[in-house]
């Protein structure tokens, strides 16, 4: 099987800005990890604001000239007016993966209710699948949890 890539890019002000640790970031690293091990590698990471534009510029960047397999978003779903990593995220893919998403909802729903508040989309820019995660270290621990078992079928499938 190939090396599956993993980019992970945690949307957060205040993050951003050195205000606040990513913690979300480094835990979603750690499960890709202990998970995938050595079949997967996490090709980069990063931290941008609250920002459509510069969300946009990433995604395209990480999902262009076979650069990484799955790009995971965390945070910036939920309701709040700077909540925009849908819409970057939408603005980029060619075809849509509601099933990932629909899984992630409805799961989560067994969890929390509170799971109705994030507005994450999955989808597919040429070869990469992008997948967004609610901004919560335990939110990402969960959702994680639901697909990572789809994921290298779903990659393979992208080849
Ligand atoms: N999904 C799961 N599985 N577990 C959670 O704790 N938190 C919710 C929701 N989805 C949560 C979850 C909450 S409280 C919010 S506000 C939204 O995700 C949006 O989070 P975000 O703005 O950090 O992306």
């Amino acid at each position: 099987m190939d090396m599956i890539r993993f980019v992970i890019l945690t949307v957060s002000d205040s993050c951003s800005k050195g205000e606040k640790d990513d913690e979300a970031g480094p835990e979603l690293m750690s499960l890709i990890n202990n998970h995938f091990g050595n079949t997967s590698k996490i090709e980069h990471v990063e931290i941008l604001p609250d920002e459509k534009s510069q969300i946009k510029d990433f995604l395209k960047k990480w999902s262009s000239h076979n650069r990484s397999d799955v790009i995971f978003t965390v945070g910036g779903t939920g309701l709040s007016p700077r909540d925009v990593t849908p819409e970057a995220t939408k603005s980029v893919i060619e075809r849509e993966v509601p099933g990932i998403s629909l899984a992630i909802l409805c799961k989560s729903l067994e969890i929390t209710d509170m799971a109705m508040l994030s507005r994450s989309v999955t989808g597919i820019r040429n070869n990469t699948l992008i997948i967004n995660f609610p901004g919560s270290t335990k939110a990402v621990g969960e959702c994680f949890g639901f697909i990572k078992n789809v994921i290298p079928h779903a990659v393979a499938l992208l080849k």
